[in-house]
């Protein structure tokens, strides 16, 4: 089915309903932020961080998705899988991404929202409450930026336009079983400084992405990372002309994400695949 004919569900009425989520979720977030009452906690080990803010935003959005969609199936970093066997819409959500900054107080978290239909994603929403930035795409329209008050004033987006690593801010992160797993990006980060104008290490592995669709990141790479860390961001580095391709096949979804020759420039660097 086209997305004309899909009526209520179309991309773009779903990316409206995404996009109220994540301001909510924005609203939740700086209401406990550099607050002492966030609920700090780990998961899988002392690195990997959790606070009560993560979970009452996923709440939230599990809530709010099933009263709007009931017949959609939801992915939550917090609460897992809440399949519909027969649905062909899954709704792929990080509630807080970049949860070690928002316990420390530091401005570089968000809420990202990915929507699929059968299988592929075609709704992208992520929202940085306390930069206040909105970044969006649907699947063939281009990814878009703008401010909450300002939704329908955006801005379209744009990878970078360089050419060469040399002159590049590139932006990466660290897995949380970063000091047991061999590959934890430390050997990758220490060939790439060296070549490179700056590097980043935001926080906010869904940040990051809308960064390198937007161009102030001129490329990124990441190990290790979850479906609900990438699928909105994804969707909105290729809206905006960029390519994003796998990094390795043996650490859950690893990429390397900007223009197609930054990538391919990367790519080699890292020498992980080829
Ligand atoms: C993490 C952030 C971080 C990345 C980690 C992610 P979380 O997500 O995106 O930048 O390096 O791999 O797990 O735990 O803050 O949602
Ligand atoms: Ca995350
Ligand atoms: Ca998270």
């Amino acid at each position: 089915m086209r997305n004309e004919e899909l009526g209520v569900m179309s991309y773009e009425l779903i990316r409206d309903a995404a996009v109220k989520m994540a301001l909510h979720c924005g609203e939740i977030q700086l209401a406990s932020f550099r607050t002492n009452n966030i609920g700090i906690d780990t998961k899988s080990n002392v690195y990997d961080v959790v606070t009560k803010v993560d979970k009452a935003c996923e709440d939230y959005l599990l809530s709010e998705i099933s009263r709007l969609y009931p017949t959609h199936s939801v992915i939550g970093e917090e609460t897992g899988q809440h399949l519909h066997a027969d649905s062909e819409w899954a709704w792929v959500v990080d509630p807080l991404d970049g949860t070690n900054s928002y316990s420390q107080g530091l401005p570089v978290f968000c809420v990202s929202i990915g929507v699929t239909y059968k299988g592929e994603c075609v709704v992208g929403v992520v929202y940085a409450p306390y930069l206040d930035e909105l970044y969006t795409a649907v699947k063939g329209e281009g990814a878009w930026f703008g401010k909450a008050g300002e939704v329908s004033d955006t801005t379209r987006l744009h990878v970078s336009q360089k050419e060469s690593l040399k002159e590049c801010v590139v932006a990466s992160g660290f897995p949380y079983d970063k000091a047991t797993h061999p590959i934890n990006n430390i050997r990758e980060v220490s060939i790439v400084i060296p070549q490179v104008r700056g590097f980043r290490r935001m926080g906010s592995a869904a940040y990051d992405l809308c960064c390198t669709a937007m161009g102030t990141i001129d490329a990124y790479w990441e190990f290790n990372l979850n479906l609900w860390d990438v699928c909105a961001g994804q969707l909105i580095v290729r809206e905006a002309g960029g390519q994003v391709i796998p990094l390795c096949d043996n650490r859950k979804i690893s990429i390397i994400a900007g223009p197609e020759t930054l990538v391919k420039e990367l790519r080699d660097k890292l020498r992980i695949m080829n």
